[in-house]
């Protein structure tokens, strides 16, 4: 039987491999050129945004006026001259009525944790209801055994259902009192959603054979989410929360027979560790082979009704999911941009069939439940890192996504998206994490976080968006959809930084000429614009500080000018954080970032109460001492 990359190679006979030295040519005088003349300017093939922005006098980009912070090993926050920081919400806070505050000792309990904010804080949204009031709603990804267990193993049901409750989403009310955002303890919009909370499956995969179990014969209804990575939030006011690793939840005893989709999606005897399947026979395999297709999808929840049932929105596939970027196109479509962050996986784009109500928002609930799923092919001429790109159709029928090609019917398509994208010949990329659409232009990027097999299996030969081998450092890409139209199919793409070592490298591992030794950093991750056109960068990387990381410090969020391609480094985290979820107050003068797992694996850190502390993922509110927007 073939393997995926075999049938991959098998239907879509790829170019000979990129010539990497031509490549590195390409992108040194890239270098040079982008030296003289101003990095970002002209970058674009289509023009066409630069032309707006000429064309509306923004041709300078965003005011992004802050001082630059040099890079550290601290553990704790750093922030520019002029701003401050404080902790809004840790791991274990309590935000429902019964719930008691963290407990140092045992970490709580499974029900101290249903009733307080998860671990390992991710995407957030901010739905604002005045100026001074508005909700949260907060993934909490996974959770840290080191730190959530006194032996730090998840061994009986009890530690399962604990684990499981740190697991999922955190809903929580915010009011700025004396010019201090505050969590509201048991305000009445407070939710903990959890791996164990009933959602319904909707979309055309709802009710399909591959998606029934015994305990739910229908196929519509599945317990819970988790490993919750990013978020999108519609224009609706729903929050969309996205499920990404969560192949490594399920395993079983017994051997499993040969299975392509599987195989695809990472699903094991093993398991990735969580250790659930032995206590709650749900993640057992053997017992429950469809459990593991009922997860995976981009999950709708109403943050403003905390009775509401969530759903799991079929439509948009089903991958390991990273965020989810919500635009209304000009003429009213709702295009949703996703990656699926794995090495060589894709990027996709759901586009609605109905428009979007601005005036009846209710209208659009079931927005996300018809539409078309495309993934994306750039197109690489000569080893340039700029060009042209597809979006290619994955509808039953068409591209080759048939019965015999293994799809019958549309379902399977969504259930197994991965395999279809693969059909239809999709470019592999390097772990596909968030996307971001700007503001006012019809631009989209995309943090590519970085990919060690590239270049060394045989479907991840180097490619334009993705020019290096072993890419440890990873690049941020942006296109501009033909016309300026989201539903096109066609676009154009360059690479808008390539990050690097310039302290070390000469060649492309030096990254493109917006990155310096003062502002260079390891694996984008989490990215988004604010209202103004600043495009905030987070980093997942890593953070030894040594050898190809020397100079680079611990992770950090930087800040960039879309225009002249200008990247500052704002924010460096404590020690062995993460940096990921941004949101926004409606007047930007605050500004929520996610400290994900300081401390992670043991390695010292006591942030953010310092002393002797447990380490807690935080959401910290940072601000201006003189109430200035942030960034600005
Ligand atoms: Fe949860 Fe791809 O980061
Ligand atoms: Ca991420
Ligand atoms: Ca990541």
């Amino acid at each position: 039987m073939n393997t995926f990359d075999e049938n991959d190679q098998h239907n879509h006979p790829r170019p000979e491999e990129t010539d990497f030295s031509r490549m590195v040519n390409v992108l040194l005088s890239r270098r040079q050129l982008l030296g003289t003349v101003g990095a970002g300017v002209g970058l674009f093939l289509g023009g066409q945004g630069v032309a707006q922005a000429a064309n509306t006098g923004a041709q300078v980009g965003p005011r992004m006026s802050f001082k630059p912070i040099a890079a550290n090993s601290l553990d704790t926050m750093t922030v520019p001259a002029g701003y401050q920081w404080r902790v809004l919400a840790s791991w274990g806070d309590a935000i429902l009525p019964g719930g008691t505050g963290f407990d140092p000792v045992t970490r709580g309990t499974a029900i101290s944790q249903s009733l307080s904010i998860g671990d390992n804080n991710d995407g957030m949204s901010f739905f604002g209801f005045s100026a001074d009031h508005g909700v949260i709603a907060v993934n909490n990804e996974y959770a840290n055994y080191e730190y959530l267990f006194a032996n730090g193993r998840c061994s009986s049901i009890e530690d399962t259902r604990k684990a499981q409750a740190a697991h999922g989403v955190s809903v929580f009310e915010v009011r700025r009192i004396g010019g201090v955002w505050k969590l509201q303890p048991q305000a009445r919009l407070n939710r903990r959603i959890t791996a164990n909370t009933e959602m319904r499956l909707s979309g055309p995969a709802s009710g399909s054979a591959l998606l029934k179990t015994q305990a739910d014969p229908t196929g519509t209804l599945a317990l819970g989410t988790f490993n919750n990575c990013a978020n999108g939030r519609t224009p609706w006011g729903t929050y969309l929360t996205c499920e990404e690793n969560f192949n490594g939840y399920f395993g079983t005893a017994d051997s499993l027979p040969d299975n392509a989709a599987f195989k695809r999606y990472g699903i094991s005897a093993k398991g990735a560790g969580h250790n659930w399947f032995p206590f709650d026979g749900r993640f057992d395999l053997a017992k429950n082979p469809n459990e593991p297709n009922r997860f995976g999808w981009v999950v709708e929840i109403d943050p403003m009704d905390p009775t509401s049932t969530p759903i799991k929105r079929t439509a948009l596939g089903r991958f390991k999911h990273e965020n989810a970027e919500v635009v209304v196109n000009a003429d009213g479509h709702v295009v949703v941009y996703m990656g699926d962050d794995e090495k060589g996986e894709h990027i996709y784009k759901f586009v609605s069939a109905k428009k979007f109500d601005a005036k009846n928002l209710k209208a659009n609930r079931d927005l996300l439940d018809v539409g078309t799923l495309y993934v994306a092919r750039f197109n690489t001429v000569d080893g340039k890192a700029q060009g042209e790109g597809e979006w290619l159709e994955l509808t039953h029928g068409k591209n080759g996504l048939t019965a015999e090609a293994g799809f019958k019917d549309q379902a399977e398509i969504l259930v197994h998206t991965r395999l279809a994208a693969t059909v239809v010949g999709a470019t592999t990329m390097d772990r596909p994490e968030w996307v971001a659409v700007h503001p006012t232009q019809a631009q989209v990027y995309v943090t590519l976080t970085n990919n060690s097999d590239r270049g060394a299996k045989p479907n991840q030969a180097v490619n334009g968006p993705n020019p290096r081998s072993k890419n440890v450092y990873g690049q941020i890409v942006r296109w501009i959809p033909q016309g300026n139209d989201h539903t096109s199919n066609q676009f154009t793409w360059d690479i808008f930084a390539l990050a690097g070592n310039p302290m070390l490298h000469k060649d492309a591992y030096a990254g493109s000429s917006n990155i310096t030794p003062d502002n260079m950093f390891n694996s984008p991750d989490g990215l988004a614009f604010d209202r103004d056109g600043r495009l905030w960068i987070q980093t997942d990387g890593d953070y030894s500080n040594a050898k190809e990381f020397a100079g680079m410090g611990n992770n950090q969020m930087l800040c960039a000018n879309p225009v002249t391609g200008e990247i500052k480094r704002f924010l460096v985290g404590p020690v062995a954080c993460e940096i990921t979820g941004v949101a926004f107050t409606p007047d930007q003068k605050t500004m929520f970032v996610g400290i994900q797992h300081p401390g992670e694996k043991l390695v010292p850190s006591h942030f953010p109460q310092g002393g002797d502390a447990v380490p807690r993922s935080s959401i910290i509110a940072i601000s201006r001492r003189d109430g200035g927007v942030v960034g600005a």
